[in-house]
């Protein structure tokens, strides 16, 4: 398998051109109610949940207005995170979002700083979270739904 280099990965990420266009994760999706459905199950609303590669937080904000606000969202492209910013304002301000890279931010959090990270939709970022040992930054409790 030809795998592209963490920078090539970067590069795409921040310009990645109209098929992953940002204002095309505005779009509301039912991974969301997914998502909430299996956070509810497992979690108190006070858990401490973070969302790797969250682009507007389109999911960060469905488990926010469902009574999840101890949320963590880290995404590369500035775009996406001023959209964040321009259309889930309460959100924006009342989370914690790092506009930076997973390699950048994830080393700096303690082991089981998290009680839950969900992954959605992010294959590249599931290959992210094996390199970096992700598991350590949270208490085994991972969700991952690809459905594509
Ligand atoms: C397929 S999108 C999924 C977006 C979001 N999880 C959702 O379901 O709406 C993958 C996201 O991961 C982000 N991403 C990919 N690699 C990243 C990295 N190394 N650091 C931070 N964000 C990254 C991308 O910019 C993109 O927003």
């Amino acid at each position: 398998m030809d795998y592209k280099s963490v920078e090539e990965l970067h590069e795409f990420w921040k310009n990645p051109g109209k098929s992953n266009d940002p204002k095309l994760y505005l779009k509301k999706s039912k991974r969301s109610e997914y998502l909430y459905r299996f956070v509810n199950q497992y979690a108190e609303t006070d858990a401490k949940i973070m969302e790797p590669g969250c682009n507007v937080g389109r999911n960060l904000h469905h488990l926010y207005e469902n009574g999840y606000q101890n949320l963590t969202g880290i995404e590369i492209n500035e775009e996406a995170v001023d959209l964040m910013q321009q259309h889930y304002a309460d959100m924006a301000e009342n989370i914690q979002v790092y506009n930076r890279s997973l390699e950048n931010v994830l080393p700096k959090f303690k082991d089981h700083e998290f009680d839950l990270v969900v992954f959605n939709g992010c294959i590249r970022t599931y290959s992210y979270r094996q390199r970096l040992g992700l598991r350590t930054n949270c208490s085994n409790n991972e969700i991952t739904f690809d459905c594509d």
